[in-house]
């Protein structure tokens, strides 16, 4: 009997804008399109030109939740995601490709003229602002810097314009929200770029379904990216 596991699709989870965007040039590589773009629909679960993959369209926060528990087999989310996601549920998931794109930086930042490091010296309980609470308090942590994180969901850099927090952890690309803001920054905490996690159960159970796509997905970004910091996704499988 053919196991039904083995030959339904598999389920990649992927969040809309510039995931989606930096993903479908690595699927095209492997001559595989999806059926639509999310940007031209309110669907939420897409088919594409290989029968054994479908695509989800999910927020990008969720990305490690559906793969954790198995709703998609893959996924493709931020190194900020899912540090925050395994801080609280580090099992369930591998990450077994930096696919290099979206990269960007985790850095703290302040108004500008703000002197942060003599507020620190004088043991100023600085309030910080930022979505992302795990890797903040990590950060702060280490440096044995004391600090009342204030969590929210998005525009960070309005909560020092506004006397909401006196310092933002956020993430920087071109760096021109922090200029529009006059906000500078004042350290970089990590590099941050897109990485392939993958379901630990579907990696034993739906192995020949999703080798493919994982070997497609590592060749693809070594072709496309300086691959010195990918792993050969065929040393876990
Ligand atoms: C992200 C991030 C910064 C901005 C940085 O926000 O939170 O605000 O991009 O990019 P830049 O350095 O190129 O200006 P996003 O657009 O995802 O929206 P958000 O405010 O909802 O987080």
């Amino acid at each position: 009997m053919i196991d039904n596991i083995e030959t339904s699709p598999v389920t990649l989870a992927l969040s809309k804008g510039r995931i989606f965007d930096e993903t479908m040039p690595l699927l095209a590589l492997a001559g595989i399109k999806s059926e639509e773009s999310p940007a031209n629909s309110r669907r939420l679960v897409f088919s594409t030109s290989d029968p054994y993959l479908r695509l989800i369209i999910v927020r990008p926060s969720d990305v490690p939740t559906y793969v954790q528990y198995g709703a998609a087999d893959f996924g493709i989310a931020g190194k900020d995601v899912i540090l925050e996601h395994t801080f609280q549920k580090p099992d369930g998931l591998y990450q077994p490709i930096d696919l290099n794109m979206s990269k960007c930086k985790l850095s703290l930042a302040v108004r500008r003229g703000f002197d942060y490091y003599a507020a620190i010296k004088q043991k100023m309980r600085l309030r910080v602002a930022t979505k992302y609470i795990q890797s903040s308090r990590e950060y702060f942590s280490n440096k044995g810097i004391h600090v009342e994180l204030i969590k929210l969901y998005g525009s960070i850099e309005l909560a020092p314009l506004v006397g909401l927090a006196d310092a933002i952890v956020d993430l920087v690309s071109t760096g021109n929200t922090l200029r529009a803001n006059d906000l500078e920054v004042i350290e970089d905490i990590m590099p941050i770029s897109s990485r392939l996690i993958v379901n630990r159960a579907s990696l034993k159970t739906r192995r020949t379904r999703l080798k493919p796509f994982l070997d497609a997905f590592w060749y693809a970004s070594n072709s496309s990216h300086d691959s010195k910091n990918l792993k050969n996704p065929n040393n876990i499988l």
